[in-house]
């Protein structure tokens, strides 16, 4: 059973698991020959190993199937998801210094307390359009973006991402791009302690010794926090909801074991919604994956939906166990790639979970969910509930 792994539309529900599942089992280093010929890794084993070898399997040119390549060389080596050693290893260590403030669980509760009392007040909601201001008005606050700015940025960043055409997506990248520019222009004059003004005043090693970051190195590296950490944790959160209420018996272990449980909770959610669907590399030498030899210049797409079903890995991989461990997934990806927000984002699904089994005691679909049809980033795109709030909710 094969899907055309290019065709977005076959990632728009839940009809790709099957297909997944038999490429696992039946090809599990897959040669598609549509859409410009690739190979497709599904198992976990190989799949760690792609993230591992990053020498031999490079994102300078592009980690997505569909990459603009023209787009991808303009911040190629700039930009941290699409470069290569040494200049990743130089930007990554700026950038992790300050993706994660000291005020971060302060920053989120606040956020969440104030989109679930909402969610409350309204009884019944969509909540993916409840969810989505989470990632959005963090990364804000996190980049620095004054607070009146927060739901006009994720809106514009939404748009760049999801507006119907191309125009209007081009358009919303240009007015971030353009706001970006400005943002840093201010802070460079009135520095303060978010995160554009601590990499516009960091240092990075390089072999001719320690330099600042090249303004456009700044903004578009900006531009990648916010576009990384925005529907990949909007779709974990509510992805985790909708698990949560097919699965009654998971929502009622997480009300009574709390804090507890939570930590594996959020692993599952992750695993269970594995927003980010597939990365793609470049060989840079002759390599082999499973019984394949791959030639230089090859394409390799590895599918984190597939490996985090992988029986190899995931016994019962077919099942929401919020108290699974272990519980390796590959949603953050590996290796020197691993996602820079992945701490951000845990904690954003632990506070989540925390405030809502406090403040919620039953969520009901009040209808059919809808997903986002796409091959790189998926998830539940409508979620209509009807929340009851607890009789007496805890501080
Ligand atoms: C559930 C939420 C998230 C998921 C599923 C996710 C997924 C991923 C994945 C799979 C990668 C690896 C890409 C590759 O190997 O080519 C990645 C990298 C990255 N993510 Fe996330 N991410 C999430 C949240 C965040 C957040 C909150 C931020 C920002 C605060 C962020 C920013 C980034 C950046 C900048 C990279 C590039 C890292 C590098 O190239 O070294 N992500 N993410």
């Amino acid at each position: 059973m094969l899907i055309d792994l290019t065709d977005n539309a076959a990632f728009g529900g839940n009809s790709f698991w099957p297909a997944m599942a038999w490429l696992r089992e039946n090809d599990p280093v897959h040669r598609h020959e549509s859409g410009g010929g690739f190979w497709a890794v599904t198992r976990y084993a190989d799949a760690v190993e792609v993230y591992r070898d990053s020498d031999v399997f490079s994102s300078r040119y592009g980690m997505r199937l569909d990459t603009n390549k023209a787009a991808v060389a303009a911040v190629s080596q700039r930009m941290l998801i699409v470069s290569d050693p040494p200049e990743h290893t130089q930007l990554k260590r700026v950038l992790n210094k300050s993706v994660f403030p000291d005020h971060s669980e302060d920053l989120v509760r606040g956020i969440v307390r104030e989109l679930l009392a909402e969610a409350l007040a309204a009884g019944e909601v969509d909540m993916v359009e409840v969810i989505r201001r989470l990632p959005t008005r963090v990364v804000c606050a996190l980049l620095g973006v004054p607070r009146p700015e927060w739901d006009w940025l994720g809106a514009t960043m939404n748009g760049a991402f999801e507006g119907d055409d191309e125009e209007v997506r081009s358009g919303n990248h240009a007015e971030i791009f353009l706001y970006f520019t400005e943002l840093l222009r201010e802070r460079r004059k009135n520095p303060g302690t978010d995160f554009i003004s601590r990499i516009a005043t960091d240092r990075r090693d390089t072999p001719d010794g320690e330099q600042e970051l090249t303004d456009e190195e700044i903004i578009v590296n900006c531009n990648g926090v916010m576009a990384g950490g925005n529907e990949t944790t909007r779709y974990s959160a509510a992805g985790g909801l909708l698990a949560l209420t097919r699965n009654p018996d998971q929502w009622a272990l997480l009300r009574s074991r709390g804090a507890e449980v939570i930590p594996t909770a959020v692993e599952e959610i992750l695993r269970w919604t594995t927003p980010g669907v597939h990365v793609m590399r470049t060989a840079m030498r002759p390599a082999r994956i499973g019984d394949r030899d791959i030639a230089v210049g090859d394409r390799v797409t590895v599918w984190n939906v597939s490996a985090n079903r992988d029986e190899r890995a995931f016994p019962d991989a077919d099942r929401f166990l919020i108290d699974r461990t272990p519980n390796r997934h590959l949603t953050f990806g590996g290796g020197r790639h691993l996602c820079l927000g992945a701490r951000l984002a845990r904690l954003e699904l632990a506070v989540f979970l925390e405030e809502l089994t406090k403040r919620v005691s039953a969520v009901e679909l009040t209808g059919e969910p809808d997903y986002t049809a796409s091959n790189f980033t998926t998830g539940t795109s409508y979620l209509p509930v009807r929340l009851t709030p607890s009789l007496v909710p805890t501080a």
